[in-house]
């Protein structure tokens, strides 16, 4: 897959309107909540590690996978903001989720902002559920998010133009969505305009991202298939019931 690649140097500019404290902050609720005793846990598709610094900072090590070594690399910049006779541990691993082998397990894995969606083929999600099961502990907890395929065949995405600047550079990126019913997949194609502010130069740069939204029944197998029981699904960040108006929908679910 090559995505994530010159798309990932400007990553953390286009979203840094992301809530990604209040994010984090849900997500240690939940913690707190299943999985009080998590001394660690293992972030997959931890992209730019933006989440895995709060989860550090309140104590937890975290292992990160990614496939996209430009990715990585921002989150490994990211160490310098930890305090090591206090937060956790950050170790990133450039690993594809439906392969990877770290040789160890874990009692918490998280997947956040829709790397359940970037598996793109019913094969691939199993594969990624199957590597989750070989790293998780007996009683262990995953949460993960998707794109809810209710909502996605209801609403249709649209074209959208998102911009965003600092100091160096002023970013305009237009997303255009193609939907595939038969294959549930949205390929969304980026342009990306990027302006120097200081030379006024510009330079573009495209990214073709395919993105798979998700059905609650593929899910309910998977779970049933690898041995998982719902502790809790809902919204991504309200926690209402889902229905064909959730975009995002994210499951907290404990192995047997
Ligand atoms: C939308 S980004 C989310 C990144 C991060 N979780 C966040 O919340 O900012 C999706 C990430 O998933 C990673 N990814 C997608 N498919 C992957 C795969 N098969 N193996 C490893 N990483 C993958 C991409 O490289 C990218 O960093």
């Amino acid at each position: 897959m090559s995505v994530f690649n010159d798309y990932a140097n400007y990553y953390d500019l286009l979203y840094q309107n992301k809530d990604y404290k209040s994010e984090s902050e849900f997500i240690l609720n939940l913690i707190n909540k299943y999985a009080p005793e998590a001394k660690g846990l293992l972030n997959l598709g931890c992209g730019t590690g933006a989440h895995d610094i709060f989860f550090a900072k309140y104590g937890l090590d975290v292992d990160g996978v990614d496939l996209s070594a430009d990715m990585l690399k921002m989150a490994e910049n990211r160490k310098s903001q930890l305090n090591p006779s206090k937060d956790g541990k950050l170790n990133y691993n450039k690993a594809d989720v439906r392969s990877f082998e770290l040789n160890k397990k874990f009692d918490l894995i998280t997947t956040l902002f829709h790397v359940v969606s970037y598996q793109t083929t019913k094969e691939d999600l199993d594969k990624m559920f199957q590597r989750v099961t070989s790293h998780i502990n007996s009683g262990g907890v995953f949460i993960f998010d998707c794109w809810y395929g209710p909502c996605v065949i209801n609403e249709k995405p649209e074209i959208r133009v998102k911009t965003a600047e600092n100091d160096q550079y002023v970013l305009i990126r237009k997303a255009t969505p193609t939907l595939d019913l038969d294959k549930d997949t949205v390929n969304v194609h980026y342009d990306l305009e990027i302006t120097d502010k200081e030379t006024s130069e510009k330079s573009f740069t495209t990214e073709d991202h395919l993105m798979r939204f998700i059905f609650p029944d593929e899910i309910e197998n998977l779970l049933d298939k690898y041995g998982y029981k719902v502790l809790c699904n809902a919204e991504w960040m309200t926690d209402k019931e889902p229905d064909s108006s959730t975009w995002g929908v994210y499951w907290v679910v404990k192995k047997i």
